[in-house]
């Protein structure tokens, strides 16, 4: 940059065009970084030395009449640019300025994705959603009432050895059925909802319960469940058949077959554990189906009547009318656990990656 300002040679336009084009380009070349904005204002428009006073000095002072015209459009529009540099530098200084590294790599914007567990759940909370269930919640820390004795596990029952229960401290003052816990299954909800609403029900139940288990590859003392409760009249074995086999083909592909194993839960009467099909063999056998062909998947069965007699009995006690005689009434209930369903959709051989945190797994699911 000249400190000077070279005298004026001739006052034609094109003359004057070629001057100014030179002042602008320092003007360019010097313009305000996010810096140093000051320097740039005291270099071009300070009162004694700035440039713009120099040129004023030099070229308009000197200037033929006819010549004032013209160069004050000219020395005006730099007067703007520089303005414009200041008012906002290091954009309006264009391309060529120092503030804008145009070869860096530029900003990536990661949005978050939902967490693998919960996308397992929310798509079997959506097949039945399809269906017309509603969701319903309830507590993680639940009264012995409704997790095990209004399921009819009894007192001291050997089933509940079946359900290795953490329970909240400082309870044994009160009576046996109002003392907590951790809620080991989805189940108690099923009493909740049918105790608020007269049938017909069809709920899903997702939620988190806890069990007094270690955790190894398969198990982990919090889990997930997701429960399903469809009460009306004329609900048969056959409509609980039909619901879960069109279920697992919904979430594991059109070509999966199911089978009904006669098994126990207290609150159902019968009660079935549901198998699908191998979905890593169809079925001929291999080390993920322990070569039997079959996945062990959910329990299943018909609600016993004596759920139904504990949900009227309570019903009562809090002033509603009883809505749940078995001889009109039947229904059915489920309960799937939601990291097994998950690892078997993925082929996850290890539960603790969901609750790692670990990105590199996470991010597979992107
Ligand atoms: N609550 C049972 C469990 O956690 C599963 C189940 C739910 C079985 C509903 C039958 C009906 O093992």
């Amino acid at each position: 940059m000249n400190d000077t300002i070279p005298q004026l040679a001739a006052f034609d336009e094109p003359s004057l065009d070629a001057a100014f084009a030179t002042l602008a380009e320092e003007v360019c070349q010097t313009s305000a970084t996010l810096n140093d904005v000051e320097a740039f204002r005291l270099q071009w428009l300070g009162r004694k030395q700035g440039r713009l006073k120099l040129v004023s000095d030099a070229w308009l002072k000197s200037a033929p009449a006819e010549a004032r015209k013209p160069l004050g459009i000219r020395f005006n529009q730099l007067k703007q640019q520089i303005e414009a540099a200041l008012e906002a530098p290091a954009v309006a200084a264009g391309p060529k300025a120092a503030a804008i590294d145009f070869t860096l790599p530029g900003t990536t914007h990661t949005p978050g994705i939902q967490h693998p567990l919960l996308k397992t759940m929310h798509e079997i909370v959506a097949v039945f959603h399809q269906l017309g269930y509603s969701t319903n919640l309830g507590p993680q820390v639940e009264s012995d009432f409704y997790n095990f004795e209004a399921l009819n596990f009894p007192p001291n029952h050997p089933a509940r050895d079946t359900q290795d229960t953490l329970v909240i401290a400082e309870q044994q003052s009160r009576p046996s059925r109002d003392r907590l816990l951790m809620r080991t299954h989805t189940s108690p909800v099923q009493i909740r909802s049918m105790i608020a609403q007269e049938p017909p029900l069809r709920l899903v139940i997702p939620g988190k319960v806890h069990r007094n288990d270690a955790a190894d590859a398969t198990h982990s003392p919090i889990f997930h469940q997701v429960e399903g409760l469809c009460v009306d009249t004329n609900i048969t074995f056959s409509d609980l058949k039909g619901t879960l086999d069109h279920a697992m083909k919904a979430l594991f592909g059109a070509s999966v077959k199911t089978r009904f194993f006669p098994s126990f839960f207290p609150f159902t009467e019968p009660s079935a554990d549901v198998q699908i099909s191998c979905i890593f063999c169809s079925g001929k056998g291999c080390r993920k189906c322990k070569h039997s062909g079959w996945i062990e998947l959910l329990g299943c069965g018909m609600v016993d009547p004596a759920v139904f007699a504990a949900v009227d009995e309570r019903r009562v006690e809090l002033g509603k009318q009883p809505a749940y005689q078995a001889d009109r009434i039947t229904g059915f209930a489920f309960g799937m656990g939601v990291e097994r369903i998950a690892m078997i959709q993925h082929g996850i051989s290890d539960i603790g990656h969901f609750y790692s945190g670990d990105m590199r797994f996470l991010e597979q699911f992107a």
